[in-house]
């Protein structure tokens, strides 16, 4: 185990929600941490005892308990808030009033004003409340954030993104597809992140365009078009079963940027007619806690985790801003709740006239 001497105590650590995103990421990341006495997780909870204890397993030395109300809450201490969307308020909220920071996955909360209630929380009890829109730490999507807003490509022409797939997901529950727990489907879920960063590297857009194949439940296909003010436009394809190319194309007066949603790294740019992949030492490297931690192994998912929990820690102890405060994490709620509020039909030539007058009545009900 790695000391370092003037190191503060470690940050006392919850997870609340022991599911997959729990399993996949937020456990290795915590146990790394963990190692560089960083944090301490402290507690887990879940009601789901199955999931409790997978997790449980593997931070022996941290209470096990089943109700949130239940967990030993102590003030400074980090909260994981990785329970089903419709849980997300109420847990962060509570967590927050006990003195806690607070990491609430995305979607931030299951409406809009759900979400403003618990950054009116924040607010209220001065502690950090961030969200889970890990992208962010990306450095692929930091340098598109500094190229839009140093103009560096000139000014934004267009855009196309396509996201998706088959759904692999390997969810712990069903919450995914029960909207008593998650409002919406594909916009609602990876959407998330996807209109996240559109909004952070473009600002909010001035009209939209939104279909999508809901026929009374979840959507699980939708297509977005974008415009704004400056005059650019961009278009947005989300998918849960259809195959796509998972790009980012941004098309500028000057260049154009194509990024793969799974290259946490590497970007690919063109300028003035001459295409460079960057990656590794030629993609810019911002100064962070991991390098000083000695974490060397690789660039994706698993170490934008580790950011974000590095980045709440120190909050908590005063040491950073928080990189993505509650009030980002509105901005693509409000964007979402737009969208569904102008929900029109996709359009499914596979179905029959029959059909696709059901399905307007459907949507024209799930509307009112
Ligand atoms: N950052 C990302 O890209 C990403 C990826 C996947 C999931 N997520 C988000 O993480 C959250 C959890 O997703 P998941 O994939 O782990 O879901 P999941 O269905 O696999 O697990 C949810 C877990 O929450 C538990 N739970 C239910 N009620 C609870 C309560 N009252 N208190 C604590 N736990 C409770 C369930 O028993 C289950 O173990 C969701 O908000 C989801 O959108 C984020």
């Amino acid at each position: 185990m790695t000391h370092f001497p003037n190191m503060p105590e470690p940050v006392p650590v919850i997870v609340s929600g022991c599911g997959a995103i729990t399993k996949f990421f937020y456990a290795s990341a915590l146990a790394f941490l963990e190692e560089k006495r960083v944090v301490r997780v402290a507690a887990v909870c879940d009601p789901h005892e199955p999931n409790r204890a997978g997790i449980a397993a593997r931070f022996p030395h941290a209470k096990s308990v089943a109700r949130f109300e239940d967990v030993p809450f102590a003030s400074d201490s980090l909260v994981v808030v990785a329970s089903p969307p419709r849980l997300h308020a109420t847990q962060s909220i509570f967590a927050l009033e006990k003195g806690c920071g607070v990491l609430c996955e995305k979607p931030m909360a299951a409406s809009l004003a759900d979400a403003e209630a618990m950054a009116d929380a924040a607010n209220r009890t001065g502690r950090p409340l961030a969200v889970g829109l890990y992208r962010r730490f990306f450095r692929a999507t930091r340098v598109i954030k500094e190229i839009c807003t140093h103009g560096t490509l000139g000014q934004p022409v267009s855009f196309e993104v396509e996201e998706g797939g088959a759904f692999r997901w390997e969810a712990a529950s069903d919450s995914f597809f029960r909207r008593e727990a998650t409002p919406g489907g594909v916009l609602y879920d990876t959407g998330v992140h996807t209109l996240d960063l559109l909004l952070w590297w473009f600002g909010e857009p001035s009209r939209l365009d939104y279909r999508d194949d809901a026929a009374g439940g979840q959507e699980a296909n939708c297509t977005l078009e974008l415009g704004y003010t400056p005059g650019f436009t961009g278009r947005v394809r989300l998918s849960r079963d259809w195959a796509t190319r998972n790009t980012f194309r941004l098309n500028f007066t000057r260049g154009s940027i194509a990024w793969n949603v799974g290259q946490a790294g590497q970007l690919t740019l063109s300028l003035d007619g001459v295409t460079t992949v960057l990656r590794g030492d030629v993609l810019p490297r911002h100064d962070d806690g991991l390098t000083l931690l000695g974490h060397s192994a690789g660039e994706g998912s698993p170490q934008a985790f580790i950011h974000q929990l590095i980045n709440l820690a120190d909050a908590i102890r005063g040491r950073a801003a928080l990189a993505i405060p509650a009030a980002e994490g509105l901005r693509s709620l409000r964007l979402i709740e737009a969208c569904y509020r102008e929900r029109r039909a996709m359009d499914q030539p596979w179905l029959s006239p029959a059909e696709t007058a059901g399905l307007a009545r459907l949507q024209r009900r799930t509307a009112a």
